[in-house]
């Protein structure tokens, strides 16, 4: 009998049991998902980003179908850190994988007073939530390298677990960024968030999202994610990407690997099948045994230029 190929993969040094992994916003706190979904599947999965003080979030409508993707303007609706600490971090040593928490804030300040927290709390590694429209002046940190530098390096300065910094795809140069985090002490880049975007409905006129413009997500999005992968890892190969994008099947992972990603992301296609995590791996897995490869690595970067 042939051995079954090995999935585990790594972000820097930090080990994850498949290249899947849960995307931020779309599996709630995890410890809920949990119930739902099996998550033994994922190497890890990332809980609903957290601010320091909560955040009510913007008026309905928030999420809406557009065309294969997905609208959402939810403006991260959360509780703060200190209710999420008391509510969410006593469950988080019953989740069958590992669990990593998301940081946003206003400030470098509020975004280190987050991370200490969810640290402390339990989680395993911290997504540093970049790529939201807060802002101070009202833009988003990882358009600009020094602000999202300033971010990594004051989340760094108070936690020892592994860092993401979670970059956007409305970036202009993405590669300068991913490098200004990576200084700053990120341990691996998260390529991406979602898209801007918008709708209008012909009939009332009104868009379709109460802040008028917000994150396109879904399909649609993924040779913008893959585009990002493949920029920063072709200019720097040795930053750790989690490529995130408009996956849906094990191909898709397939495809995020190969531009030289070295774990994938799955958010929108949650919202349509919550238990897809299991499917996309054993996809992942038939690939794999097709190709006669030994492990899920050999394909991190493997892409043919023409
Ligand atoms: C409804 C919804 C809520 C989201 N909330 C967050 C969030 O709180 N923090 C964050 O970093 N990303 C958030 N995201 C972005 C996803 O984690 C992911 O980066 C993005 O949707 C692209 O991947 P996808 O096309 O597989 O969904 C959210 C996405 C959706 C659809």
């Amino acid at each position: 009998m042939t051995q079954a190929s090995s999935v585990t993969t790594k972000l820097g040094g930090y080990e994850l049991r498949t290249p899947l992994v849960a995307a931020c916003g779309t599996v709630g706190s995890v410890v809920d998902f949990a119930g739902v979904a099996d998550l033994s599947v994922y190497g890890a999965a990332v809980a609903k980003s957290v601010s320091g003080t909560p955040w009510k979030g913007r008026p309905v409508p928030r999420l809406a179908p557009a065309g294969e993707g997905m609208l959402n303007g939810i403006g991260i609706q959360n509780p703060g850190v200190d209710a999420w600490v008391a509510e969410v971090g006593p469950h988080l040593a019953e989740v069958a994988a590992d669990v990593w928490g998301s940081a946003v804030g206003n400030t470098a300040e509020e975004f280190a007073n987050v991370a200490s927290g969810l640290a402390a709390a339990g989680v395993d590694a911290i997504e540093v939530n970049l790529s939201c429209p807060n802002l101070e002046g009202g833009g988003m940190f990882a358009l600009q390298e020094k602000a999202s530098a300033d971010v990594v390096a004051a989340v760094r300065a108070v936690v020892a677990i592994p860092i993401g910094a979670k970059l956007s795809p409305n970036s202009e140069d993405i590669v300068t960024v991913a490098e200004a985090v990576s200084e700053a002490g990120a341990d691996w880049v998260v390529l991406g968030n979602t898209v801007w975007g918008a709708g209008i409905d012909i009939a009332t006129r009104k868009p379709l999202l109460s802040g008028g413009i917000g994150g396109y997500s879904g399909r649609p999005i993924k040779p913008i994610a893959l585009r990002c992968v493949w920029e920063v890892s072709r200019a720097r190969p040795d930053i750790p990407i989690l490529g995130t994008g408009g996956v849906a099947t094990g191909d898709d992972v397939v495809e995020f690997l190969l531009a030289g990603a070295s774990a994938v992301g799955i958010g929108t296609a949650h919202f349509a099948s919550p238990r897809i995590g299991g499917r996309i791996l054993a996809q992942l897995e038939r690939y794999l045994a097709r190709h006669d490869l030994q492990s899920v690595t050999e394909l991190i970067g493997a892409v043919e230029e023409w």
